[in-house]
């Protein structure tokens, strides 16, 4: 069985002094928390500071975006040999990329496909907006963005797929746990269609509005394997709390 993965998004939010105060906040209960995969995703100005707070704990770090160069005339960008010095993990598609900076699935491809080839594991966030799911696009939308993402990669190792409807992002008002579980079997259908039957294991997340008072809804759905958590990541006591419920409901 995949083992399950929750991953905190803090998105652009801390200094290096509160992210430190937020991982020593959190640090001891998390490293509590057994059977369950946990990842940090701090903004990239603390991606150092917090890899050194969690060497040798079972807490994994990642980051919320890369460029898919290694090196060059890229001014602002970050690659993926510099993140992998400090993290195993890294966020691709995230739907605030994709609506506020221009991301497309393509630039998701190409970014996916460099992050597994620095030894990365991509975290690619799918979803569709509400006027999608509305006119019935919902399933062709995130199909699309999922075997367009991947297109640059022969195998899916190492890659977590996170369903994050657009419209349940920081709105408070989560997908229905029947939603996100039709939408997550969807996917593990899509990926073992295209990569062969071992693609199913893939995990799947559902992330949006996701909190201490309804990760088990989620988790208690066959094909949701974790979350990707935003604002309830920023609070120490409930993202603590939503880890330790996931674990207890594997
Ligand atoms: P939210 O964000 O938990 O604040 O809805 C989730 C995300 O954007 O990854």
């Amino acid at each position: 069985m995949t083992q399950p993965l929750i991953v905190a998004n803090w998105k652009m939010n801390g200094t290096v002094a509160e992210a430190r105060q937020l991982v020593a906040a959190m640090k001891p209960g998390l490293a509590g928390v057994k059977g369950v995969g946990k990842v940090l995703c701090p903004p990239f100005t603390a991606l150092a500071t917090v890899s050194e707070m969690l060497e040798g704990t079972d807490i994994g770090i990642g980051a919320q975006d890369m460029y898919h160069e290694d090196s060059g005339a890229f001014t602002g960008q970050v690659s993926p040999g510099m993140l992998a010095e400090f993290c195993s993990y890294v966020i691709l598609g995230h739907s605030e990329r994709r609506s506020l900076f221009g991301e497309t699935s393509q630039s998701v491809a190409w970014k996916v496909a460099a992050a597994k080839a620095a030894g990365l594991s991509p975290i690619m966030c799918v979803g569709e907006t509400i006027s999608e799911r509305e006119t019935g696009r919902a399933e062709a939308v995130v199909d699309g963005q999922v075997l367009t993402g991947l297109v640059g990669v022969s195998n899916i190792d190492g890659v977590s797929i996170a369903y994050e409807p657009v419209w349940a992002i920081g709105s408070g008002a989560a997908a229905s746990p029947d939603d996100a579980q039709a939408m997550a079997s969807r996917i593990h259908q899509v990926l073992s269609d295209r990569f062969g039957p071992p693609a199913a294991e893939t995990p799947v997340l559902y992330g949006g509005s996701v909190t201490d008072e309804n990760i088990l809804d989620f988790m208690g759905q066959l094909d949701i394997d974790g979350a990707l958590v935003g604002g309830a990541s920023l609070k120490p006591d409930v993202f603590v709390a939503l880890t330790r419920a996931a674990a207890a409901s594997v």
